[in-house]
């Protein structure tokens, strides 16, 4: 099978590019390399089986071509991060409701299953436990530019489910939780990286807010295994699932967690929102998933706990 990967040499792009090929399947990934880099790809780039496009999704020729060769789309490319999207709105905005146009319409062009990377920011500030994929949206004001990386990925969904509806064009969407492991960059905001490189450096780790908000985080391999079952299972088109860990923890005892593991001297510190972000900025206190559909559907379950998913980012932040 030919799949074409956009984002393909990001964080979790690059990891789902690394999964096909060990399957034997040959990966053609776009990326203009605004979050991801050739570090990520590195590691399978000589394999001939994988292709390497640098250009952006919003070259509607350079995807025609791809689109046309390969079997299956994974569309991961996106401005990613809530921080990028405050800092750069108009270019995020961009790339999130245009690019995904140009893909979906290139993928019913040559009638091509398609995979749409969203996440769990479209439940917004719905705090509910534990979060289904039914569930209401609740967003704050335009004012907070925050709320336009929610409101394009939903966007993106309805673009996706309204191409399942209207052309049978087979298109599956999951909403990623916070996905973490290796390879991931502190830069752009998520938290782990960035505590474990303050942690390893002895520097403050800095927590945004009070630290009582809590998240869950998936390991990115498991994340992987939940697309390739997704995209391999038919009855999975048309339909929306949370893919999403286990083990709910504040980002204080994250913080905390973090300082142990690495025998760091860190002192723990507290930063508002408004200054780690912009004024008026939300948050939500809790985001936890039901992954009861994609577990009814094709079985899946998470396979690391925090500790493990830990262990691994600090390994490799050790060896940067
Ligand atoms: N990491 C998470 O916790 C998380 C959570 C929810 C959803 N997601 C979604 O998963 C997907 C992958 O995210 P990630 O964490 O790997 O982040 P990432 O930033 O590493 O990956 C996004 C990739 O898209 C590329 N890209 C951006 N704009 C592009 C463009 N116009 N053309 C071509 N490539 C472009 C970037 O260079 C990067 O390699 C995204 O769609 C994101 O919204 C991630």
């Amino acid at each position: 099978m030919k799949v074409l990967i956009t984002g393909g040499a990001g964080f979790i792009g690059s990891y789902l590019a690394e999964a096909y090929l060990e399957r034997g399947d040959e990966v053609y990934a776009i990326d203009d390399l605004s979050t991801g880099s050739l570090d990520n790809i590195q590691p399978f780039a000589k394999n001939p089986l994988f292709h390497f496009v640098n250009d952006t999704i919003l070259n509607r020729e350079t995807m025609l071509e791809l689109t046309g060769i390969c079997d299956v789309i994974a569309h991961l490319a996106a401005a990613v991060g809530v921080k990028l999207i405050i800092d750069e709105p108009l270019k995020s905005i961009h790339t999130n409701i245009v690019g995904t146009e140009i893909v979906l319409e290139l993928a019913n062009k040559f009638r091509k299953k398609t995979f749409l990377a969203s996440t769990s920011e479209v439940y917004g500030r719905n705090s509910q436990v534990p979060l289904r994929e039914n569930d209401i949206r609740i967003y704050g004001s335009t004012h907070l530019a925050r709320w336009s990386y929610a409101a394009t990925k939903a966007m993106d969904e309805f673009l996706a489910l309204a191409y399942y509806r209207t052309k049978q064009l087979p298109i599956i969407i999951a909403r990623f939780f916070n996905t973490v492991g290796p390879r991931q960059t502190g830069r752009y905001g998520m938290v782990i990286p960035r505590f474990v490189a303050q942690a390893l450096r002895n520097e403050p780790i800095t927590v945004y807010g009070d630290g009582k908000q809590t998240r869950n985080f998936t390991y990115v391999g498991d994340v992987v295994r939940a697309v390739i079952g997704l995209i391999d299972e038919p009855r999975a088109a048309g339909e929306i699932f949370n893919i999403g860990g286990d083990g709910e923890i504040s980002i204080n005892d994250l913080a905390a967690r973090v300082k142990s593991i690495t025998g760091s001297s860190s002192p723990i510190q507290h930063i508002p929102y408004d200054e780690a972000y912009q004024e008026g900025f939300e948050d939500m206190e809790r985001r936890v998933p039901d992954i009861s559909k994609i577990t009814n559907l094709i079985g899946y379950r998470n396979s690391y706990n925090l500790d493990s998913i830990l262990a691994k980012v600090v390994e490799y932040e050790r060896t940067k």
